[in-house]
């Protein structure tokens, strides 16, 4: 049972509603008979109205041949009765979010079809475990979660509950993979891969926009310009929906028994309250009705440095010293002291890559006046820079940083003294999420790789951006911050602390074991 089900296998799937629609022309374009039933009273047949008039759109822009729509058009077959799914192999539930109601559901179907019949549910929020746990055969029951919408996002995670059959989730994996899928496998644990590693990308915008370090527009502005993410996360918490992506967060976070690092944001809540939901009700972070929500405050234009110096190495900032070369800008090099990270020195002012400490702190440690900037994705492609001055800092010092950053044909926006600044500080917790889900066996590292990049589309995996990064910083972000916050949302995965230690050499040892 571990081979992709054949395309003579029939598939059930429950639910016609937005997922449900979109998985049953998944399965019909494969090649399957799709059963489609819902308990609203003709709304399989209106989902396939609307599926056909999907198909004749691809026909007229030439994406599919009609010979080809005529065939998907064939093998979608609403249902009125659960009975007619007696022949199905497999059956996919995508109806409302509630387990009870699920599991009432599955136990119908289970009386209806063959033993050997796999049931898989698209549930985003419930244990895929407590929803098997109902049923007669619950080793026949695998999680199987598709991102909206179902026929263009190529992720599918296979969920596998702790009574589902190893070889039932194999099929189905193989069964995604055959659909054009790209499956991953992960077990029934909260949020899954996805809804759980992308936590961070909101809730650490949310925290920056709470205390007030940037506005929605100019936070977007700088994981965009800066970070390489297609979308910000104000922007995309408006296009999600409030109500949803607060729910999502809620959910995460009482199925993690209270954990800090999933704790929801009161300003969302705020916003949910008030009914401002984000695009669907025309307000949310941003106005929809106004021509000017996207304002961005980008720093005025002010004269280059003529000369700086590199003190010690800038690593994954390393690029900025040949486009300081290339802007026309006089590089000296300079040996940093042991245990000093390198940085960029302007005249009487130190302009550093953000290790998660503020700019007042690094100041005052290093008693110069440092400005910190942010992570950028690649500083070269990078259109915007983030920086942020000490409380401290007087206007000449800014125009100092700010004049660098231009010379190199970037725009600079500036936050509040914010700790990690939020390129960084957000990759930081999302490598942290992801550490952890390899580190408690959710998911593989190349899985979970795989899902960020497929499920949410984002510029770089977690993992393999931070080695880029080097784990060494993205620790001492995480323990910055948590230092700065005194909280427990920031404490670092074991995974990942490992993984910043540095490789033991072993020739070294045993010549010290014989000096000593
Ligand atoms: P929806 O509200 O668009 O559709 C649900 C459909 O199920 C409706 O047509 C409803 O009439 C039908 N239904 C409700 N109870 C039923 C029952 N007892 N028997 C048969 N049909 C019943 O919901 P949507 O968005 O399609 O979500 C469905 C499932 O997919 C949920 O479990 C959701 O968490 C999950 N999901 C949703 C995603 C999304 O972005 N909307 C993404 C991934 C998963």
């Amino acid at each position: 049972m571990s081979q992709a089900l054949s395309t003579n296998t029939a598939v059930g799937v429950i639910g016609a509603g937005t997922m449900g629609a979109g998985i049953a022309l998944v399965a019909a374009q494969a090649g399957h008979q799709v059963f489609m039933f819902d308990a609203a009273p003709d709304a399989s047949e209106k989902a396939k109205v609307n599926l056909v008039k999907q198909l004749d759109k691809r026909v007229d822009k030439g994406k599919i041949s009609q010979e080809k729509r005529d065939h998907v058009v064939s093998l979608l077959t609403p249902i009125n009765n659960i009975n007619d799914l007696a022949s199905a192999g497999l059956v996919i539930e995508a109806i409302v979010e509630r387990l009870e109601i699920k599991i009432e559901v599955f136990k119908q179907i289970e009386s209806v079809v063959n033993d050997d019949c796999i049931l898989a549910t698209n549930t985003s929020s419930l244990s895929v475990t407590a929803i098997s746990a109902g049923l007669n055969r619950p080793q026949n029951l695998v999680g199987m979660h598709f991102f909206n919408p179902a026929p263009i996002l190529p992720l599918v995670e296979v969920i596998t509950g702790k009574l589902t059959a190893s070889s039932v989730a194999k099929s189905i994996f193989e069964t995604a993979k055959a659909w054009g899928k790209t499956p991953v496998h992960c077990t029934s644990t909260p949020g899954f891969i996805v809804n759980r590693v992308a936590r961070p990308f909101y809730g650490e915008g949310l925290r920056l926009a709470s205390e007030q370090a940037a506005s929605p527009a100019n936070l977007d502005a700088i994981m965009k310009e800066c970070g390489g993410f297609k979308m910000g996360p104000f922007e995309l918490m408006d296009l999600i929906g409030h109500d949803v992506n607060y729910a999502v967060t809620k959910t995460v976070y009482e199925a993690m028994y209270y954990d800090p690092r999933y704790k929801p944001s009161l300003i969302q809540k705020d916003l949910v309250d008030a009914g401002l939901l984000g695009r669907k009700s025309g307000k949310g972070f941003y106005d929809y009705n106004s021509p000017t929500h996207q304002s961005i405050d980008y720093l005025a234009q002010v004269s280059a440095p003529k000369n700086i110096v590199i003190v010690g190495d800038l690593g994954v900032a390393q690029a900025l010293v040949d486009m300081a070369k290339a802007a026309g800008i006089k590089v000296e090099h300079q040996a940093a002291n042991v245990d000093q990270t390198g940085y960029i020195k302007i005249d009487d002012i130190a302009l550093a890559l953000t290790d998660g400490r503020t700019a007042t702190e690094r100041s005052a440690a290093n008693q110069t006046n440092t400005l910190v900037f942010d992570l950028a994705l690649n500083y070269q492609q990078a259109t915007t820079i983030a920086l942020a001055a000490s409380i401290h800092c007087d206007d000449t010092a800014l125009a100092k940083a700010t004049g660098f950053f231009q010379a190199l044909g970037k725009q600079v926006l500036q936050l509040a003294d914010a700790p990690g600044l939020a390129v960084m500080r957000t990759l930081a917790m999302l490598a942290n999420e992801a550490a952890e889900v390899v580190h408690q066996g959710v998911a593989t590292y190349e899985d979970v790789e795989t899902s960020m990049l497929k499920g949410v589309n984002y510029p770089a995996g977690p993992l393999s951006w931070s080695e880029k990064v080097g784990v060494a910083l993205i620790v001492t972000v995480l323990r910055n911050l948590g230092t700065m916050y005194g909280e427990d949302r920031y404490r670092v995965s074991p995974w990942l602390t490992l993984c910043a230690i540095p490789a033991f050499h072993s020739s070294q040892h045993s010549s010290q074991v014989k000096e000593s």
